[in-house]
């Protein structure tokens, strides 16, 4: 089987894995990955065999750090099939008439605008829509959340009604420039917040509003949803729907995961890769159903929650698999996400 051929521009919090995870796929070849600053992350790449190009202008930046590339921005996109841009937020527009011009085609992350890519996309959304497109942006890690839930929910009835209110973490681990250190920040104070208008890139006629605000830690985001169905479900509907679906672990307060910090502490011990959890990790004890009306809380981790959509995102575009299950059947294998119980069984 010919293996598509990727690149990753930027290799930071989502670049790194993102390229990682493309070395565990079978229909897929990593060609090599973009960095700018000639720092530690560069050399870990080169560590990994992982193979490095940067910008014309900081070729010489590298080589006088003794870090060997091996070409060009350019000359990586003259060698692949589809690149993944995971550079800084708005960055990735600018990138976009070179990519046109290379011919390759161009998975976007949600820092961009919805207006950067034909199609904005989840995968147990609307993976059929993003078939052989030539560009695809996968959505930030908040809206990826929120619609693995909404998605899910819509196997039992319409969701008419979404209400969701975002915590959100101040910044990822290894940044130290953001806060807040020691408040609580509305964000925006005004309602509702761009959450809700980014679900809608993909489910365009939902009636929802978000509200987010940004609390003093680093390990993940927590959103407090309120759905409305058309028709009225059991809770026992709602638990064993999140229990069989894809990209959705259940957990439980009355097991000792009582926060984001036991998830994360529950991953190290799983000696999951740098403590990741892509799956959504739903609260079974927050599963509340009063007629056609369910809540639930979930955690959402912000560096891994992507990744797998974008291994899918990448599927799409070059029509390695034209059903949205047979993608997650080989992401979610060869990246270990779990079904069920994030413990691996019930309470
Ligand atoms: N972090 C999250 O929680 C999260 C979650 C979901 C989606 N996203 C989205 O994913 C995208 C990437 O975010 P991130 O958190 O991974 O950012 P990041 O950690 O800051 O990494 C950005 C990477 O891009 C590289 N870069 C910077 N300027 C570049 C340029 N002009 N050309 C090529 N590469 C450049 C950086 O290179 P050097 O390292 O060499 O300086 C770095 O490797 C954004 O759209 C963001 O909104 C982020």
């Amino acid at each position: 089987m010919r293996r598509v051929k990727v690149a990753v521009n930027g290799f930071g919090t989502i670049g790194k894995r993102v390229a990682e995870a493309v070395l565990r796929q079978p229909d897929m070849e990593l060609v090599g990955v973009v960095k700018v600053t000639p720092d530690y992350g560069a050399r870990y790449a080169v560590s990994r065999g992982i193979k490095l190009y940067t910008l014309p202008d900081r070729v010489e930046a590298f080589r006088r750090r003794g870090i060997e590339v091996e070409g060009t921005l350019d000359e990586l996109l003259d060698r692949v099939d589809v690149v993944i841009d995971a550079t800084p937020g708005g960055t990735g527009a600018k990138y976009k008439p070179l990519y046109e011009r290379k011919g390759v085609k161009a998975v976007f992350q949600g820092g961009e605008k919805p207006d950067v890519a034909e199609v904005s996309f989840s995968t147990l959304c609307n993976y059929e829509e993003a078939l052989d497109r030539r560009s695809v942006r996968v959505v930030s890690c908040n809206t990826t959340g929120l619609l693995r839930a909404i998605c899910t929910l819509s196997r039992l009835g319409r969701v008419q009604s979404v209400r969701a209110t975002i915590v959100r973490r101040a910044a990822d681990p290894k940044e130290v420039k953001r806060g807040p250190v020691n408040a609580i920040v509305p964000d925006p104070a005004q309602l509702p917040s761009h959450h809700a208008e980014d679900v809608k890139t993909v489910l365009r006629d939902l009636d929802i509003v978000t509200a987010a605000v940004v609390v003093p830690t680093t390990l993940m985001h927590v959103h407090v949803v309120y759905a409305r169905l058309s028709s009225r479900v059991t809770r026992e509907d709602v638990l064993s729907l999140f229990e069989d679906s894809p990209r959705i672990v259940l957990a439980s307060a009355s097991d000792g995961i009582k926060s984001t910090a036991d998830v994360v502490e529950l991953a190290r011990d799983m000696g999951r890769p740098r403590y990741d959890v892509p799956e959504l990790v739903v609260w079974a004890d927050s599963v509340t159903v009063n007629g056609d009306e369910v809540m639930w809380m979930q955690a959402v981790h912000q560096e891994s929650i992507v990744v797998p959509e974008n291994i899918d995102a990448v599927r799409a575009v070059m029509g390695l698999a034209r059903r949205a299950a047979d993608t997650i059947r080989v992401t979610d294998e060869t990246l270990g996400l779990r079904r069920g119980w994030l413990t691996g069984g019930p309470p």
